[in-house]
């Protein structure tokens, strides 16, 4: 069997990770995985079930009743729920803290971390994430730390949410971007950190064709 490469592609939320992680699975053929979005189906399934998202407990009893698929559509993955895809359902401002809760539980962590190194057994893969280079693959070919100055990545991530017709103020956004930044590198169950052989890409004042010329370069100058 040929060789497989992983890359794995850790950092806070809306540094830009899954829209040049998926491009640079595109461009080199590899499969994109998006292990965020497997917390915001649990964190969805949190919410829907009125769960305390804070209790390890009452999350952890969820876990056995869940059926999480991950299956890719015209190339893109979707996320089912107990047979329902709830892709557009887990983008919201909402989830996103549901998932922040409920990826501090280590049963919750242990429930994905399988399936997620399953993929890069089986496949050439761009996993995004939080612990990929510490925990999920220890031995990924490549390891980048993506980052941007919390601010730039709330801009960011206020004009996606009133691009959907969500409605919040940018002030709400940041302080939403802080409180999550908190929360994943304040846990103890593998908290977000850069690796200690992770590049670090800083994206800050980047525009993204600038950011992914930064992070394919940085990518093949590691590969070769
Ligand atoms: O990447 P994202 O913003 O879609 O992730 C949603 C939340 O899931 C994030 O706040 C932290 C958590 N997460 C995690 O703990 N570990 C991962 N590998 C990926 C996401």
């Amino acid at each position: 069997m040929e060789k497989t490469v992983s890359i794995a592609i850790d950092g806070p939320s809306g540094a830009g990770k899954s829209t040049l992680a998926r491009r640079l699975a595109a461009q080199h053929g590899w499969l994109y995985v998006d292990t965020g979005a497997m917390y915001r189906t649990v964190g969805l399934q949190a919410v829907r079930a009125g769960a305390d998202m804070d209790s390890e407990q009452a999350v952890a009893a969820l876990l056995p009743g869940l059926s999480l698929g991950l299956r890719y559509v015209d190339g893109a993955q979707h996320m089912f729920l107990n047979g329902e895809d709830v892709s557009g359902l887990i983008r919201t401002e909402q989830i996103s803290m549901a998932a922040s809760r409920v990826s501090a539980h280590p049963t919750v962590r242990a429930y994905l971390l399988e399936t997620q190194r399953a993929f890069a057994r089986e496949h050439s893969v761009v996993m995004d994430g939080r612990d990929i280079g510490t925990v999920v693959l220890p031995n990924a070919s490549v390891k980048i730390f993506l980052t941007a100055a919390a601010e730039e990545r709330a801009q960011r991530r206020y004009a996606e949410l009133t691009a959907r017709g969500e409605r919040v103020t940018y002030d709400a956004v940041l302080a939403d971007v802080k409180r999550r930044d908190a929360n994943d590198t304040g846990r103890a169950a593998a908290p977000l950190r850069a690796a200690a052989d992770a590049v670090t890409v800083d994206t800050t004042g980047l525009a993204l064709e600038d950011a992914f010329c930064l992070l394919s370069k940085t990518v093949q100058s590691r590969l070769a």
